[in-house]
């Protein structure tokens, strides 16, 4: 019988895809402790399920005795009690337990929304996990798991690549790098947990945790300039573990020095130093930001054939998918939206009033590819982000440059990895003005794609996009290599992201 068929045996949420770690995947990570397997040690697998490590590690020649699994669910213990190992039912986050050599697993991916175990046990939680944040089950399995490793014991799991560069994860990522030399970041395969039918993106990560790090002791700088990560960009499958297309050699101090100590993988050198040391930000000259939450949309808006050209009702422009540069919304409005405030003021909420009625930049929300679109004047819009300028040429090259393949590899590969994009992040992309002669050849290709969107819905703007793309690469100054690395990214965003 094959690994695979015997794995496949394990458990019936297994067959279903859903939740358990791919078993070469498994077997790679057990690759990557590996080394530090020695006599007396302990190994633990603090989250077991249905016991793919245990069996993996049992094979890899690993005595029995050497083993230690946690599961909450009884279930999953029992029959691994019968390897010999020492499998026990506890809830690895509250309950005590020995300092371990070697902790790998999968823990579970639950954020602390309708998440039942958080909310009952959200003091003790808060109390042993609360400077990291109580946002997702993983990462206090992380903390929880580094606790409990001996001074350079070694730590293995699969984890929500979301810890990488969301801002809830400032202080977690913090205590990483406080704490632990991190050996080794990879992007594993996106199709990896499909089975449980969501866009899931994870990463292994292996790190060690420093001696003498008790109680939590910084690592002196000139170790950290010597140590070096290794970096694996997004693998297209499990066959890639072995020979990896896109590897770096990154010193730890260079994560110190993100902004918001955000962790990057396969980004190169030129576009971490603009990250690190720009002076402007798009913040810095584009104002505006969210909108109208009307709490129950299918009460507030009316699509376009519903309200026929009555005044009374605007444009609304939404979150969502969009095309870039200029769509016409099929939502409107209410223009007297002052009056839901007052008759509903708890679920109908208004924020950046000043900015109402005026022409602007609105952009998608969500979806792995993001784009902005011309905001016509008059209308109102939503929780999605949007931008307001001093005037016309800045708004028009502003729209160039959001929809720019630069932009969309900064939002989307360095400052959130997340398939959501709000304000906040499209306000962090490092901005350098162009010239006078740059700006405004942007600003004349744009007004054209616009205004030939507004008459042809279909208008195919590739030909003005690809200008665009060129003349920003220019203000940045971007190599032709780096240029290559970008549209490949923006090709295949749905696979390297
Ligand atoms: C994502 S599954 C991992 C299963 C297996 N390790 C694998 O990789 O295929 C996570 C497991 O964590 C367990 N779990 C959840 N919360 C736990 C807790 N607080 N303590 C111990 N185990 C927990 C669940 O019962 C589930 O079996």
């Amino acid at each position: 019988m094959t690994n695979r068929k015997k794995i496949n045996e394990f458990s019936s949420k297994r067959q279903k895809g859903i939740y358990e770690t791919p078993y070469r995947t498994v077997k790679h990570m057990i690759q990557l402790v590996a080394p530090f397997f020695d006599d007396g040690i302990k190994i633990l697998d603090p989250a077991v399920g249905d016991g793919v490590f245990i069996h993996a590690l049992l094979e890899s020649g690993i005595d029995p005795s050497a083993i230690f699994a946690h599961d909450i669910d009884e279930l999953c213990i029992e029959p691994l009690k019968k390897l010999g190992i020492n499998a026990e039912c506890k809830d690895t986050l509250l309950d005590e337990y020995p300092k371990m050599d070697i902790i790998i697993g999968n823990p579970p991916f639950k954020s602390r929304r309708n998440n039942i175990y958080m909310k009952k046990h959200q003091r003790e939680l808060e109390k042993k996990y609360g400077f990291v944040g109580l946002y997702n089950l993983y990462s206090l399995f992380v903390v929880n798991a580094i606790r409990h490793l001996k001074n350079e014991g070694v730590l293995c799991f699969i984890i929500e690549d979301a810890f990488l560069t969301n801002r809830y994860y400032y202080r977690f990522r913090k205590f990483l790098l406080e704490n632990c030399k991190i050996l080794e970041i990879i992007l594993a395969p996106w199709r990896l947990f499909h089975g449980s039918n969501a866009d899931v993106r994870t990463a292994i990560i292996a790190l060690q945790k420093r001696k003498g790090t008790s109680p939590f002791k910084k690592m002196p700088l000139k170790e950290e300039k010597k140590h070096k990560i290794r970096l694996v960009d997004r693998l297209a499958n499990e066959n890639e573990y072995r020979n990896p297309p896109r590897v770096q050699s990154v010193p730890q101090i260079e994560f110190h020095q993100m902004p918001d100590l955000k962790f990057f993988v396969g980004v190169p050198k030129s576009i971490i130093r603009l990250v690190q040391n720009h002076s402007t930000s798009f913040g810095d000259i584009a104002k505006g930001g969210t909108g109208i939450s009307t709490g129950n949309d299918h009460k507030y808006l009316r699509l376009t054939e519903e309200v026929k050209n009555n005044p009374d009702w605007v444009g609304f422009y939404k979150s969502g998918k969009r095309t870039p540069y200029y769509y016409r919304t099929p939502y409107y409005i209410e223009k007297n939206y002052q009056k839901n405030v007052v008759a509903d003021p708890k679920n109908f909420l208004v924020r950046n009033e000043q900015f109402y009625f005026r022409e602007g930049i609105t952009c998608s929300s969500v979806g792995r590819r993001f784009s902005a679109a011309y905001l016509p004047s008059g209308n109102l819009f939503g929780v999605n982000a949007n931008f307001f300028f001093d005037n016309k040429e800045d708004l028009f090259f502003c729209l160039g440059f959001l929809n720019s393949k630069l932009v969309q590899y900064l939002a989307r590969k360095v400052i959130n990895r997340s398939n959501i994009i709000a304000t906040s992040f499209l306000k962090e992309i490092p901005f350098i003005s162009p010239n006078v002669v740059q700006r405004a050849e942007v600003v004349a290709i744009v007004k054209k794609i616009v205004k030939s969107l507004q008459m042809n819905p279909k208008y195919c703007f590739d030909t003005e996009a690809e200008k665009i793309d060129k003349i920003i690469f220019d203000v940045y100054r971007i190599s032709e290599k780096v240029r290559e690395e970008i549209l490949e990214f923006c090709a295949n965003i749905m696979d390297m992201a």
